[in-house]
């Protein structure tokens, strides 16, 4: 049975560089025996304890579901002010109170591109520290930081062949870490 991805994109914009890198996931996937579904957020409010006391919004039961079905979870993000842009990080937030914990036990994936030379990767160890409390497995190597961006995307495609590669090696391990985890 091939292997389901649930996605993240921490970029709400329509022309992210992120989005357009986890375009790219999407489209290597199946060639792995993979299928990436992305969890779209963008309607979910601001995390208030009232509000979720009053009733957990739907856009987040739904996709605390879709996470809980999924083998695995690729998050593809930006990196605001060296972390965690605020519209992931209060996704996270809010499915951090859902029980059973979605994220416990899964196997997760980071991927981000900036115009910089370290390509997210302070964000990266930021949203690792995360993924601790929520009882992920985040994927140790090989990590996929995609820097200096502006000559590795034409007409809204990542076209660099290296980082290209290194998601498609990514990939194939987390098939492989998803594997190991769903094995234990
Ligand atoms: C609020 C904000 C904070 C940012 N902070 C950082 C940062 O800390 N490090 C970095 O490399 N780029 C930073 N940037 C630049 C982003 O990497 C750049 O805008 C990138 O294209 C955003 O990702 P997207 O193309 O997927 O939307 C920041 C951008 C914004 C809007």
């Amino acid at each position: 049975m091939s292997t389901r991805i649930v996605a993240l994109c921490g970029s709400l914009r329509s022309a992210s560089r992120n989005q357009q890198v986890l375009n790219a996931a999407i489209d290597i996937a199946p060639s792995l025996d993979a299928i990436i579904t992305q969890g779209k957020f963008d309607d979910v409010p601001l995390y208030n304890q009232d509000v979720q006391d009053a009733g957990v919004p739907p856009a987040v039961t739904t996709l605390a579901q879709s996470i809980a079905n999924a083998d695995a979870v690729l998050i593809v993000s930006p990196e605001y002010n060296y972390s965690v842009p605020g519209v992931l990080k209060n996704v996270i937030d809010w499915l951090s109170r859902m029980s059973p914990q979605p994220f416990a036990g899964k196997a997760v994936a980071i991927m981000g591109t900036s115009p910089g030379a370290i390509g997210t990767a302070r964000m990266q160890y930021h949203l690792r520290q995360t993924l601790v409390f929520l009882d992920a497995h985040p994927l140790n190597k090989p990590e996929v930081m995609i820097g200096s961006y502006s000559d590795k995307f034409d007409e809204g495609k990542l076209i660099d062949a290296k980082a290209l590669e290194m998601v498609e090696r990514q990939l194939v391990s987390l098939i492989a870490w998803s594997k190991q985890l769903r094995a234990l």
